[in-house]
């Protein structure tokens, strides 16, 4: 049985050459790949291809565990593990040296059903770099949470509450903590603030002595029902489309009960949801790519969350797909998009 499907998923892989090459010849011209390099063009036909060619199983198997892509990672880059156990069925794995006086906790995305991409930890350990280079050195870290169909709700939740007590119990300062998330990994930081404003019974309160430093939700995942109109628009641009995004979606969301909708799905949450989560964290950038399905969703929630917290920025990148600025890093793109330097260039100031 499992050699059948090692073998299907063999099969799956043959036509991606030939995909790629008619994709790349069909989209090269498009004006939302004017600003891009033919090398990154190909990458985002091939995530296209996998992404919807591969059942969230088969990419499981092709990806390994969390600790698998982080330990791959760790060996290409010559550097040790660095794994902390938190408990909770959580871990959380540094990206280069364990350092507690300044802390980027990375989120990772992939609907909670994917550990990260390699482009993940490749990204996260350039900014590392890029920061260092300006004499700044913060950990960063990863956290390693479970996933669905094995957790569901409020699982995830717990274990970044719990990775947060774990950071400030070993003498981080909350406002030495910088948040990012990607995805779905932007909607567990909106879990976090949603429990923090209103705790969910289930889950240990957490209750910070200042407010964190910054949160980046990148591309965050906060409809969850894609109903809104760049789902349509982009549905033929963007490898996340339309349909896989509502399939999973509706199974994430569907283990949610209707009094904790908010907490999933931010941008339905009841106006005034968020008031008080400028007392949370101190800086909020939202992002989102112009050519993604989830655009529109993340642009009614940037408008929510700038009704409530006057230091939101919202940016969008023209023509970007989702989670663009990972998808350099798919492609081994060295010229990356302009989110990129936005980012490191927010990272920073919140190293100050
Ligand atoms: C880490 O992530 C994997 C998913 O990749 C998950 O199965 C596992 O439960 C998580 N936690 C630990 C402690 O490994």
């Amino acid at each position: 049985m499992i050699v059948l499907e090692s073998l299907w998923t063999l099969v799956k892989l043959i036509p991606l050459p030939a995909v790629v090459v008619c994709e790349t010849l069909a989209t090269a011209d498009a004006p939302y790949n004017k600003h891009r390099t033919l090398r990154r063009i190909i990458g985002d036909a091939a995530a296209r291809y996998m992404a919807n060619t591969f059942s969230i199983p088969q990419i499981r198997k092709l990806s390994g565990s969390t600790l698998d892509v982080y330990t791959n990672w760790a060996v290409k880059a010559k550097v040790p593990l660095v794994v902390d156990e938190i408990g909770g069925d959580a871990k959380l794995l540094w990206i280069g040296p364990r350092r507690l006086e300044r802390v980027i906790l990375v989120v990772h995305g992939g609907g909670f059903m994917l550990p990260p991409m390699p482009a993940h930890l490749l990204f996260w350990d350039y900014v590392r770099v890029e920061l260092e280079k300006k004499g700044l050195t913060p950990g960063v870290v990863f956290l390693n949470y479970s996933l669905w169909p094995e957790a569901t709700f409020p699982t995830q939740l717990a274990q970044l509450c719990r990775a947060i007590k774990y950071l400030t119990a070993a003498g981080v300062q909350p406002s030495s903590i910088q948040l990012a998330g990607d995805s779905a990994g932007g909607n567990l930081i909106l879990q976090l603030f949603s429990h923090i404003l209103h705790p969910h019974p289930a889950v240990d309160m957490l209750v910070l002595v200042e407010p964190l430093r910054a949160a980046y939700l990148i591309s965050p995942w906060v409809g969850l029902s894609g109903e809104t109109a760049s789902h349509d628009e982009n549905d033929k641009i963007d490898y996340a489309r339309k349909e896989s995004l509502i399939w999973i979606g509706s199974r994430i969301a569907g283990d949610v009960p209707e009094e904790y909708r908010a907490f999933a799905q931010a941008s339905k949450a009841p106006e005034g949801w968020f008031t008080g989560v400028d007392a949370v964290v101190g800086d909020v950038l939202v992002t989102a790519g112009g050519s993604e399905c989830l655009r529109d969703d993340v642009l009614i929630f940037g408008d929510m969350m700038k009704r409530v917290h006057p230091k939101t920025e919202v940016v969008v990148q023209p023509g970007g797909i989702h989670v663009d600025m990972f998808m350099d890093f798919w492609a081994g793109e060295t010229k990356v998009g302009m989110l990129t330097p936005l980012i490191l260039d927010r990272l920073l100031a919140g190293c100050a």
